[in-house]
């Protein structure tokens, strides 16, 4: 059965075999959680995302792609795209529940035991904490119950106490 974990930290130190970044479609980098990873990794996942994007052109919303790890304890980055909230009405539910969905694909694909997420969405890109949460919870809760042999474990690392509380809340509130 699979292990899920809410800690409150910083991503880049998590050794799993993949780290999620909260990334945009360029996959050029940014700030945030994907500056943090590209500063901690080093060039080497900055050059693999230009040659994803020399292949297909970047990574549209709700899609994700992987890459090398760099220098940080993870085996391999899985960097997703989640939407840039616009008041939910522009499909911004869906497009997050891909997010994380494509993202669990790709780390089944690769073979990949153990993935931790940071909170996709909920910092620069302005997706409200709460919904964005029960998104997740939803979500992820759902490929764990189709895909029950896949993962040992899944860690949500939050780096604010207002989503690790959130998360300690809705997933307390379901035993899994
Ligand atoms: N470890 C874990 N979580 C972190 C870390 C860290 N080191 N640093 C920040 N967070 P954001 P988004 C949390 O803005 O909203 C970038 O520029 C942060 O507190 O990183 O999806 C990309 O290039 C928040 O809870 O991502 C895109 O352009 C969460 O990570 C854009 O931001 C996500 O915040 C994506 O925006």
């Amino acid at each position: 059965m699979v292990s899920t974990q809410i800690i409150k930290g910083d991503i880049t130190k998590v050794a799993v075999d993949a780290v999620v970044n909260a990334a945009n479609s360029s996959l050029l980098g940014g700030g945030g959680v994907d500056g943090a990873i590209h500063r901690a990794g080093g060039p080497e996942i900055l050059e693999a995302c230009r040659q994803i994007r020399a292949r297909q052109g970047g990574c549209a919303t709700g899609e994700a792609v992987i890459t090398t790890a760099g220098k940080l304890p993870a085996k391999y980055v899985i960097h997703t795209v989640g939407p840039v909230w616009r008041g939910g009405g522009q499909g911004e539910e869906n497009l997050l529940a891909n997010a994380y969905r494509n993202s669990l694909r790709l780390a089944v694909e690769n073979n990949c035991r153990s993935v931790a997420f940071p909170n996709i969405s909920t910092g620069v890109y302005g997706y409200p904490l709460r919904q964005a949460a029960q998104v997740v919870h939803q979500t992820v809760g759902r490929f764990l119950e189709e895909h029950p042999d896949a993962f040992q474990t899944i860690i949500f690392v939050c780096f604010d106490e207002e989503n690790y509380g959130l998360y300690n809340q809705l997933w307390s509130a379901s035993i899994r």
